[in-house]
């Protein structure tokens, strides 16, 4: 009766994201009265794994004492101040560590509230880098189709998933978009082992023909995300920052989604050695999931071109209300401090192959066509036919009856069209590792 009530209010006052609303009397919300670790509790006491960090955000598990002791420290000295004119210790602490931590070429940071933001404010920046230095034909972004940087405007005109952002995308800014490195769907048709990235070639022959025109490339580093957990081969990574380099091309790597552990290194770019991004995009894991917080690393380099006297107009017009936020930057500070007490980097070490083992089993099930997996971020690719790799259609809504076949096993399975993804907060213990995946395993052979 109390839930029924509360769910009536919810339908009544609140529209929600990525949801059909006409179908929310029929699938109504859950109640989510409580969290603790890597499960969250619905008011009658039945428990769900947080098998998608809640967005792909939570961290060290859910009600971490450390982090909870730093937010309401904070709060009890202060909630908030504005960043401009203004400055904070959690602020200051917080720029410094990640720059210890972030590619070493990266020295400055700008807060914001999002990932969008996070996004939006590097393509800002590389753009009004150019008016700086009166370079004014380089204005244009290369892409990556099928990529996903945001739900502004501005972060929709470089990305690429057209069930999103079609129908928006009249309001876009032009920029260029090349073929994703799909494996698993080639786009030059190769086989996998015989791989020798010649799927970067449309990037460099654009970069030859427009490089003057071109202001960055902008990549979600190794995994693409909301394309459906697309794992991409680190050379691609590596040849697109070479590529970046040689036709002097800003690098954007978004790691709003792949940052603070996930893919089992800090950063997902680190799996190149000394790579060197003029912007790097962070937010989602910057607070293990506790608060809203965005942060955009730059470069010396790109930062001295805004500095100048107050009449060059320079300046970077630009800021949130909630910009650096004090108590989201302390919820940040202590999730860095816990990934060193917990050694949370060398413990997934052991997890990271028990779940490649784990996953590798899915092979074996008619509808699965392929299995990805980067850290504890791993990936089934539903098809009809394993031969054509013909997938579901949309109006088939395979992706729901998983989600409903899921929630029964306590798993909370969202699947990204034909993906189902397991994203696995990196606490995540060893037997519900195995829970999680035998339950996984029952909902796909159950289809
Ligand atoms: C790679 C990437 N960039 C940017 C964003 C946007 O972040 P936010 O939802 O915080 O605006 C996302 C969100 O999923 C993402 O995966």
């Amino acid at each position: 009766m109390q839930i029924d009530k509360w769910l009536k209010k919810d339908l009544e006052f609140i529209w929600h994201p990525y949801t059909q609303m006409k179908e929310a009397k029929k699938f109504p919300p859950i109640l989510i009265e409580r969290a603790e670790g890597i499960k969250l509790y619905d008011e009658q006491g039945n428990f769900y794994y947080d098998t998608i960090s809640s967005w792909w955000c939570n961290v060290h598990g859910h009600n971490h004492p450390k982090i909870k002791k730093a937010i309401k420290k904070q709060l009890n000295s202060l909630e908030h101040v504005l960043l401009a004119g203004f400055t904070h210790r959690s602020a200051i602490c917080l720029a410094e560590r990640l720059i210890s931590i972030a590619p070493k070429n990266l020295t400055k940071v700008f807060f914001s509230d999002n990932g969008s933001t996070a996004v939006e404010i590097a393509l800002k920046m590389s753009f009004q880098y150019r008016k700086n230095l009166g370079e004014k034909k380089k204005k244009k972004f290369i892409s990556l189709d099928r990529g996903y940087h945001g739900d502004t405007i501005g972060t929709m005109s470089v990305s690429g998933i057209d069930l999103f952002n079609k129908r928006f995308s009249s309001l876009f800014f032009s920029s260029f978009k090349i073929p994703s490195p799909y494996c698993y769907r080639c786009p030059v048709n190769k086989s996998q082992g015989n791989c020798l990235t010649e799927c970067i070639k449309p990037m460099e022959s654009l970069l030859k023909e427009k490089a003057p025109e071109i202001t960055a490339i902008i990549l979600e580093p190794l995994l693409m995300a909301a394309a459906g957990m697309i794992v991409y081969p680190q050379e691609y990574l590596k040849k697109a920052a070479a590529l970046a380099k040689e036709y002097h091309v800003h690098l954007i790597l978004d790691e709003v989604a792949t940052g603070f552990g996930r893919t089992g290194k800090m950063f997902a770019c680190e799996y190149v050695n000394g790579i060197e991004p003029d912007f790097m995009c962070l937010s989602k894991g910057v607070t293990a999931g506790y608060l809203p917080l965005g942060i955009t690393l730059t470069t010396d380099k790109v930062y001295k071109t805004f500095s100048a006297d107050y009449q060059e107009n320079k300046t970077f017009y630009h800021g949130h209300t909630y910009t650096g936020n004090p108590l989201c930057c302390s919820a940040a500070l202590a999730s860095l401090e816990i990934f060193e007490e917990e050694k949370t980097l060398f413990k997934i070490k052991d997890t990271i192959p028990l779940f490649h083992r784990g996953l590798e089993r899915f092979r074996g099930l008619p509808l699965v066509g392929d299995v990805r997996q980067l850290g504890l971020i791993g990936a089934l690719e539903l098809v009809k036919d394993k031969k054509t790799k013909r997938g579901f259609d949309f109006k088939e809504r395979i992706g729901l009856e998983v989600y409903k076949r899921g929630l029964k096993r306590n798993l909370i399975l969202r699947p990204l069209g034909n993906v189902v993804y397991l994203w696995l907060p990196l606490c995540t213990k060893r037997n519900e590792l195995e829970d999680i995946l035998d339950k996984t395993y029952q909902v796909i052979e159950s289809l």
